[in-house]
């Protein structure tokens, strides 16, 4: 049986970093295979979110994954902390993963930056979490953007080292589906660095809430180097801005990279962004409205939320049950 997981952190606006590396290729996914999407709060909270924006966040994530056309009914749709097998299986995972596995791991370094003893040890254990989460649903293929690729090795060593440690072929060993022509969006200001929403800068990213205005100014300002369109893939490491904004180009519009580089060759930055401007508008623009209506009937989300943890926990309880079973915890 061939089973997706996939989740997203409900700790800021969805952004086109999400969308084009993650929640896209889930939309296309959701009818090869069985699919289960979580808005993974427990992960938000090993950085500070108040209360009420949690809460507010995760409906917004669950209302921009509908409105970009993740189907509730067909796929499973829930927030993690409604199933407590997701923290049963980190706890176990705690104790087979090696502090030298996560103490390898770039994004810890990456967030706790200079302050890593003051980060929380959530934040360190965090990827145990990730591995709980796809587990637990005994998930064969997590397609992520490319940020998340060594969260996954690191999946599948744990659950390879438990199989061996326990002596069962019980954890399949889940596959990353990383793919489409941005697989790794860049800020809009900095194209040396990832779009992120924790980036202080509202004009590093296109969010999934930004109405045509503030989609248009942002690309108009997005930075750009002094030489016209690139004409060849040679060199274009050397212009990650350039690169970065045909990738996006070629994402939106579906088509190759190097194919929409050949259409816009030589010409001005100004003409390209006029067109980028046009196509985002019309592709996220109604995703856009569609969340909009959602988010004001916040009813109708939490009981397609409800649906979703009854139905995962459906799936996740009988395997954490197996899970103690072969761990040796006593069911008197
Ligand atoms: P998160 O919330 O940072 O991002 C959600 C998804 O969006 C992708 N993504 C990007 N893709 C391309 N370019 C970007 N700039 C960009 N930024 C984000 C991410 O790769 C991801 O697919 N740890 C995960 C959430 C998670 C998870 C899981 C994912 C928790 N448990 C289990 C898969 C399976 C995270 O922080 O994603």
């Amino acid at each position: 049986m061939q089973r997706i997981f996939s989740g997203v952190q409900p700790t800021g606006n969805l952004h086109l970093g999400n969308y084009l590396g993650a929640i896209r290729n889930w939309v296309r996914l959701q009818n090869q295979y069985e699919c289960i999407f979580c808005m993974v709060d427990q992960h938000a909270i090993t950085v500070w979110q108040d209360p009420k924006d949690l809460i507010r966040n995760t409906r917004e994530v669950a209302a921009g994954m509908i409105a970009a056309g993740i189907d509730p009914e067909k796929n499973v749709l829930f927030n993690q902390s409604t199933v407590p097998a997701h923290a049963q299986l980190a706890w176990i995972f705690n104790c087979v993963a090696r502090m030298g596995w996560l103490n390898r791991m770039t994004q810890f370094k990456e967030k706790a930056g200079k302050h890593k003893e003051n980060a929380s040890v959530g934040l360190f254990a965090y990827p145990n979490l990730m591995s709980a989460d796809i587990l637990v649903y005994k998930a064969t293929h997590v397609p992520v953007g490319e940020d998340q690729k060594q969260h996954l090795e690191l999946a599948r060593d744990t659950a390879q080292k438990f199989n061996n440690d326990y002596g069962v072929d019980f954890f399949p060993l889940p596959e990353p589906l990383i793919f489409g022509a941005a697989t790794r969006v860049m800020s809009l200001r900095d194209g040396a660095k990832k779009m992120s929403k924790s980036d202080e800068s509202d004009y590093s990213r296109i969010n999934m809430t930004d109405d045509a205005d503030t989609i248009a100014l942002k690309v108009r300002k997005a930075k750009t180097d002094l030489f016209p369109m690139p004409d060849s893939l040679e060199g274009l490491d050397e212009r990650p801005e350039a690169s970065n904004l045909l990738g996006i180009y070629a994402a939106l519009s579906d088509r190759d990279k190097a194919e929409v580089m050949a259409q816009f060759a030589g010409r001005q930055f100004s003409e390209f962004k006029a067109e980028l401007v046009d196509l985002a508008v019309s592709v996220l623009g109604p995703i856009n409205t569609e969340m909009k209506r959602l988010m004001d009937d916040t009813t109708h989300i939490d009981a397609i939320l409800k649906k979703g943890a009854e139905r995962a926990n459906a799936i996740a309880q009988p395997i954490i049950r197996d899970v103690y079973d072969i761990v040796g915890f006593l069911r008197p």
